[in-house]
């Protein structure tokens, strides 16, 4: 499917005054996501997990608009306050949906939105986020026209979120999704993130992921800057080729079921991507001093037990900690003995992925 498909075509048709509601999960990359091109096109393929508890859940009330100007008339509240620092990101947002979504300038309209876990710290909460907007704006069209088909409103949601969030176009549906195209994943593409389309052997299919909390503050760095940053970045080329080749990997692996292979791809993946923000012009670190304590811990603990536990790091410091369903009790144990120490307030959020 080409972007032309979701154009919206009849620009005389609005949806009706109220208010639209849509929730979606958070999303771990397995294979990342780094460097754009385009209107928010991958330069990789990436495929990465749906959490279940992570979620935003927002509220767009459309109201009606007195002025007749060609504006986006909107406010951001989240949590119940007023965020006008959350407008500038969505009004760039609203300004690349406008041809598939152009009922928006007819109105007012608030955002209403929540988390269920800490906002921009690493977790990816401008996936959710941008996804259940998406969802939210998706919702208008189908009060239009009540009959559109099924296919169409899943690409279309994870489309039109892509252009709020790359990682986004991966949070609209669940399970395990591929978002980019890839030679080797049938009807992958580059506009929306699609289902993994493959059999997954057992030992994925109950997977849980515990997010140990090292850092729940804002960002430094934005990702919008460490995407920019692989413009001239040395490396580029290499990390493209192996992102994509990494996609082959996981295909296999994902057939076997073989976890300690896995591991040591989800492993080398966040470290590749860190790897590239130490080596951006300018350079930055996301990883703290207990991110690496944790990441040590978790190796000497797989050396000695042979448990099937790795971690993996979005754009912050928190860490990601991956381990199937049968590893939980040890792992849990883990994380209450000696990990929760390196946390910010001794927190963490248990998910799961369900395949
Ligand atoms: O969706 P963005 O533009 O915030 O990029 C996020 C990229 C990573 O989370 C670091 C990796 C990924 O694939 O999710």
């Amino acid at each position: 499917m080409q972007s032309s498909n979701f154009i919206f075509k009849n620009t005389s048709l609005l949806p009706k005054l109220g208010c639209y509601k849509a929730e979606a999960p958070s999303n771990i990359a397995l294979v990342k996501y780094w460097g754009k091109h385009g209107e928010q096109l991958p330069t990789n393929t990436s495929i990465s997990f749906t959490l279940n508890e992570c979620k935003t859940k927002t509220e767009v009330h459309l109201l009606e608009k007195i002025e007749a100007d060609d504006q986006f008339h909107f406010e951001v509240y989240f949590n119940n306050y007023l965020k006008p620092d959350f407008k500038p990101k969505i009004k760039t947002f609203l300004k690349r949906i406008e041809i598939y979504a152009p009922f928006l300038k007819s109105f007012k309209f608030e955002i209403r939105t929540q988390n269920t876990f800490p906002h921009s710290s690493g977790i990816a909460s401008s996936a959710s986020g941008m996804a259940a907007l998406a969802k939210c704006i998706l919702q208008m069209e189908q009060n239009i026209f009540v009959d559109l088909q099924e296919d169409f409103l899943v690409q279309k949601a994870s489309f039109l979120a892509r252009l709020g969030s790359g990682s986004a176009s991966r949070s609209t549906n669940g399970g395990l999704v591929v978002w980019g195209e890839h030679s080797s994943i049938e009807n992958s593409s580059n506009f929306y993130g699609i289902d993994y389309p493959y059999e997954v052997h057992d030992n994925f299919k109950s997977f849980c992921d515990t997010i140990l909390l090292v850092d729940q503050g804002k960002k430094e760095v934005s990702s919008s800057v460490g995407h920019n940053l692989m413009h001239n970045h040395p490396f580029a080329s290499q990390r493209f080729k192996q992102a994509d080749d990494n996609i082959e990997k996981i295909k296999a692996i994902f057939e076997s079921g073989d976890l300690m292979s896995f591991i040591n791809l989800i492993e080398f993946e966040a470290l590749s991507l860190h790897a590239m923000m130490m080596t951006s012009q300018p350079y930055f670190l996301l990883m703290q001093p207990n991110t690496l304590e944790i990441i040590n811990a978790i190796w000497a603990f797989r050396k000695e037990t042979q448990t099937p536990v790795g971690f993996t790091l979005d754009a912050g410091a928190n860490v990601h900690l991956l381990y199937p369903k049968s590893s939980e009790s040890k792992v849990l144990d883990l994380i209450e003995q000696k990990l929760k120490y390196f946390c910010q307030n001794q927190s963490f959020i248990k998910d799961y992925v369900k395949i």
